[in-house]
């Protein structure tokens, strides 16, 4: 990835909180030392990008994104030098670092908000919007924070007058009209571009400015804010990523591409609920609805796709029957329900169905942008919602069966939260290390399809069509690029499902399996037929076959290749044999196909 400017295209990005991670100094809260001795755990798990949580000075309110200080590394999580060593380390192992820009607020404790309150003077009382009318005054702004917020203004005693905030309200929102500090954020920018990351994930960007009249989302001033960045960020740097974190409609969204000269990704938030919704349903259509709403956007941008995060999983951008239906499905639980979201892991949320752990992460991994992997979900952990907030889902990793998880030497009540100890996601079921010597656990399959995505270009960089089938249940597309043709068909059904797929174009190609490399028959005219067992799924790639009874050389390469992460991970020996054996069934299996007239 090293001198490819759009190595974000390539990315697959692990999400990680560094108090969550690992306790390298014994204080019961992570830190950058234990994250840098856990970076081989990353690496040999097939990330390549890094997403880091808030990790600046905080009176964690809201979990480092109420910063005081935007230069100071929270002394809990280390220092800047342990960040850099952290930074550099990952570079070494090819893992690339972003972190968050919290440009819309700051916490009511930085010492602009301090100064602003203190004297209507201050020059820093132009730093933050304040008001002594708020009832009339931005009306049609949706309050994001509904379970704790009842408006988007808040009353300040000491200089009593209100001030804006878009979240909770010790989280005062910027000013963007004071062109001070538009400065003074972009310094910010560049002063973390210096320690050497590779880019931001720009948080709430929607929010930055405000106009009587409008929602205060997505405003022309914001864009134009937006490219100014980009454009310093280009002047000066190479290679660099903003990341947009707007939760809007696709239309909205793609608005923070630009015409390249935006944000370089930016996450699809309505695409999430919809995987979840598709799985429920049985149905591909709301998936496939979803991508069709969805504009095409510039050739140097990028989808950040994910299916859970740090956040509750949002339900901001579906209609309110689809909301209703993803509360009765996904969110028994009475303390479930968070704002407008579910505040549950991954596993948790469909009840730790292997099948259907697999099937979300193959559409994870094959549908277009750069897959996110939210820490612990690798392993399937589970959460907490007594936690109150989100704090649920950012208990501390589970790496071994050991006291505190392995996570931390310090006194279990010294932790920074508890852990999982329910017998069902608890550390002593659920772990690195448990997992690493069971060939068959979740965790070796995700290393084991990062792996076959990683070869494939098109997963990042294709084209998408949606392939025509017999049966709605089965979610099945193409994903084109260059000289690869990839096909992936995913079963949303609970039940076996049969298919007809309508493959015409692609007469006399040759499917093979990705994982293991076998040849399914050749396409021929009339529908191409494909059975599934319950939540199955299989990606293909569509083999040209230039000579009748022959097999395309590259065929034989990758799926022996694809035989070695298998026979790795399940560490047989006797691969050389394995290899040749299978080259032998490949070559079989392909004249046999060459001769079959499929249908
Ligand atoms: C973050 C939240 C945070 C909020 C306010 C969101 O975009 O993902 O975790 O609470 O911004 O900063």
């Amino acid at each position: 990835m090293e001198h490819d400017p759009l190595w974000y295209k390539d990315a697959i990005i692990y999400e990680l909180h560094v108090k969550a991670f690992f306790d390298g100094t014994g204080d019961g809260i992570g830190d950058f030392q234990g994250l840098i001795e856990k970076l081989d755990y990353l690496q040999d798990l097939g990330i390549n990008c890094i997403w880091l949580l808030p990790f600046y000075q905080s009176p964690l309110k809201d979990d480092g994104y109420d910063i005081s200080d935007y230069r100071t590394i929270l002394p809990d999580y280390g220092t800047m030098k342990d960040f850099k060593r952290f930074v550099r380390e990952a570079h070494k192992r090819d893992i690339r670092v972003l972190i968050e820009l919290v440009i819309n607020h700051t916490s009511d404790q930085h010492l602009w908000f301090q100064e602003a309150r203190q004297s209507k003077k201050s020059k820093k009382r132009k730093f933050y919007v304040w008001t002594d009318e708020p009832a009339n005054k931005n009306k049609a702004a949706r309050i994001i924070f509904m379970d704790s917020e009842s408006s988007n203004w808040a009353w300040d005693p000491v200089s009593k007058q209100y001030y804006w905030h878009r979240f909770f309200s010790h989280q005062p929102d910027l000013n963007y009209d004071n062109p001070i500090v538009r400065r003074t954020m972009l310094n910010v920018l560049t002063y973390w571009l210096n320690t050497g990351v590779d880019g931001f994930r720009l948080d709430a960007v929607p929010y930055l400015f405000e106009r009587e009249g409008t929602n205060c989302e997505n405003l022309p001033e914001t864009h134009e804010y937006l490219k100014d960045l980009r454009r310093s960020l280009d002047k000066k740097y190479n290679h660099k990523v903003l990341l947009a974190e707007a939760n809007q409609w696709p239309k909205d969204v793609c608005s923070y591409f630009g015409e390249g000269d935006e944000c370089h990704m930016a996450f699809h938030f309505p695409l999430m609920p919809r995987i979840f919704m598709g799985l429920r349903k049985e149905d591909s259509t709301p998936i496939i609805e979803i991508m069709g709403q969805t504009p095409e956007i510039p050739e140097n941008c990028q989808w950040a796709i994910f299916l859970r995060n740090h956040d509750e999983l949002t339900l901001e951008m579906v209609t309110e029957d689809e909301r209703d239906f993803m509360y009765s499905e996904y969110a028994q639980h009475p303390k479930a329900k968070l704002n407008l979201g579910i505040r549950h892991r991954l596993a948790p949320l469909i009840n730790k169905g292997r099948r259907q752990l697999e099937l979300l992460h193959s559409i994870l991994f094959t549908m277009p942008g750069s897959p996110i992997i939210y820490y612990g979900d690798e392993l399937g952990m589970g959460d907490n919602v007594y936690l109150g907030d989100r704090n649920g889902v950012r208990t501390p990793m589970q790496w071994t069966g050991d006291r505190n998880a392995g996570f931390s030497k310090a006194d279990t009540a010294q932790l920074y939260a508890p852990l999982v100890v329910d017998p069902v996601y608890g550390y002593q079921a659920i772990n690195v290390e448990a997992q690493k010597r069971t060939p068959t656990s979740l965790l070796n399959w995700m290393k084991k399809f990062i792996s076959i995505r990683k070869k494939y270009k098109a997963f990042g960089r294709g084209s998408l069509k949606f392939v025509k089938t017999s049966n709605p249940k089965i979610l099945c597309y193409l994903r084109e690029y260059e000289d690869e043709t990839l096909l992936i068909a995913n079963n949303l059904s609970r039940y076996v499902q049969p298919a007809e797929l309508d493959l015409r174009q692609f007469k006399n190609r040759l499917p093979m399996e990705l994982v293991g490399g076998v040849c399914f028959p050749k396409i021929g005219d009339l529908p191409y037929f494909l059975t599934f067992s319950p939540h199955a799924f299989y990606w293909f790639q569509l083999m040209k076959v230039e000579e009748p009874g022959e097999i395309a050389a590259e065929a034989v390469e990758k799926a022996a290749q694809a035989v070695h992460v298998s026979t790795k991970i399940s560490g047989t020996t006797g691969r050389r044999k394995k290899k040749r054996a299978t080259q032998r069934e490949i070559k079989t299996k392909a004249n046999l196909s060459s001769r079959h007239k499929s249908g």
